[in-house]
């Protein structure tokens, strides 16, 4: 899967060259890239921004940059593109799982007081929001949609991890132990130790519950 992300801080995406990321990129599972727009800029000083009409809104980013760095980039349209911000829906899992299946996806992060929606109108097909909170810009959003959504591409993680996790049937995951049997006073539950594995998946499925239910408590 290749990601191509449009920032203005190409420096900041060092967590995605670290770690599992990092690998997977190597192995040539992932292909990540980050592109500046401001290299697209026709303004002899380099800005891509300017101040917003809303009076005391501060700086937005301009349509020039963004639409020609797309123009060279993706010049048919075939890469999904989506803009990080907090103004849209929130990214759920069902979600992320879908967007594991597109070949390509461009993201633009937001800085300062947002982008200019006439470009997000004319060049997006997607808006997602990784929270309820603002950030300082999007980069970070991005960043956090590269890692959900890479785990799901074939060979970047095992397998296995992805069918046992929060969220997977709408439930969180159960607690987990290693050595020692006794911390602090605190043991292990006994029952995993039992070799049972009919009473052992009982307790799974009633600890993910008792989870499930002290944290995302069904609305009533
Ligand atoms: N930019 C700033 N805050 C954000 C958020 N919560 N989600 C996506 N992009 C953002």
């Amino acid at each position: 899967m290749r990601w191509t992300i449009l920032t203005l801080f190409p420096e900041m995406f060092v967590p995605l060259k670290t770690s599992i990321l990092g690998r997977a990129s190597k192995a040539g599972k992932l292909q990540i890239e980050m592109v500046n727009f401001r290299d697209y800029t026709v303004d002899k000083h380099r800005k891509v921004d300017d101040h917003s009409y809303s009076p005391g809104a501060g700086l937005v980013l301009a349509c020039q940059p963004i639409a020609d760095c797309l123009k060279a980039i993706d010049p048919e349209h075939k890469a999904h593109r989506i803009f990080m911000t907090p103004a849209a829906p929130i990214l759920s899992q069902d979600r992320v799982v879908e967007l594991s299946h597109y070949e390509h996806i461009i993201v633009l992060c937001g800085h300062y007081e947002g982008v200019d929606q006439r470009v997000i109108d004319a060049c997006f097909d997607e808006v997602i929001s990784i929270g309820e909170y603002v950030l300082t810009g999007g980069e970070i959003p991005a960043m956090v949609l590269v890692d959900a959504v890479s785990r799901y591409v074939d060979g970047v993680i095992n397998q296995d991890s992805l069918t046992m996790e929060s969220y997977v049937d709408g439930k969180l995951e159960y607690p987990q132990y290693t050595r020692p049997r006794v911390w602090n006073g605190m043991a292990v539950p006994e029952v995993l130790f039992s070799g049972n594995h009919a009473a052992i998946q009982k307790w799974k499925d009633e600890a993910s519950a008792a989870v499930t239910e002290k944290y995302r408590p069904k609305k009533k």
